[in-house]
């Protein structure tokens, strides 16, 4: 029987190691699908048509070093908006939900559209300026000189563009548990992460 972790919330907040540590806790599978909206930003940059090469895309180009980079950040909320991208790459999230040996997804729709009926939904969020600072150190840390104003106008740009995107658009699911993790350690956040998971685990039985 599988079961589904849906984890939402914007950019830098914490969803990636709050993912990956309740997939790790629980021998869950991880699918960051923010990959999947980076990978096509990524190949609209090298100048592909967006729906093409969301029904083009194939699950090794996740795994491409180059997906992180601020430029690809900004396509990727891009092609995000638009409606043709996003159903193209609904069946791929749908089909690794139902992995039988559980599954987590992080991203932005994932309790409200990808995987509604999911067992347990986190959304994980924290203000603009901590998200920025943590995006800050993480990019600078990884030889991205770019300065602290600029990641904080480009957290505050994405997120504007996804919350008021007409399809899928950022927003905690109305049974989701909220966790803020603006004055929160990693570990506290992750700590409570998996407590959530543990309750909704222990009420199936
Ligand atoms: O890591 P970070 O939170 O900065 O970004 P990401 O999760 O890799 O997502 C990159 C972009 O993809 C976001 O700004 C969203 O516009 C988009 N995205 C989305 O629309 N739906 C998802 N399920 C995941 C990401």
């Amino acid at each position: 029987m599988s079961f589904t972790v849906a984890i939402d919330g914007p950019a830098a907040a914490g969803k990636g190691t709050i993912s990956k540590a309740v997939a790790a806790h629980f021998g869950f599978a991880h699918l960051d699908t923010g990959l999947l909206y980076r990978a096509v930003g990524a190949k609209v940059l090298a100048g592909a048509e967006p729906i093409a090469a969301a029904r083009a895309l194939d699950p090794v180009d996740l795994e491409s070093d180059d997906l992180r980079t601020p430029a690809v950040a900004q396509a990727a909320s891009e092609v995000a908006v638009n409606a043709g991208v996003r159903a193209e790459l609904i069946e791929f999230q749908r089909k690794f939900s139902m992995r039988p040996e559980g599954a987590v997804l992080d991203g932005r729709d994932i309790g409200t559209v990808i995987c509604p009926d999911a067992d347990v939904k986190l959304f994980v969020t924290a203000s603009a300026e901590c998200r920025a600072e943590r995006r800050f150190k993480e990019l600078n840390g990884k030889g991205h000189d770019v300065p602290y104003e600029q990641v904080l106008a480009d957290v505050k740009a994405r997120d504007a563009r996804d919350s008021g995107r007409a399809t899928a658009p950022l927003i905690a699911a109305y049974d989701a548990v909220t966790i803020d993790t603006s004055d929160m350690t990693i570990d506290a956040a992750v700590s409570a992460a998996i407590g959530a998971v543990e309750r909704a685990k222990n009420a199936i039985g």
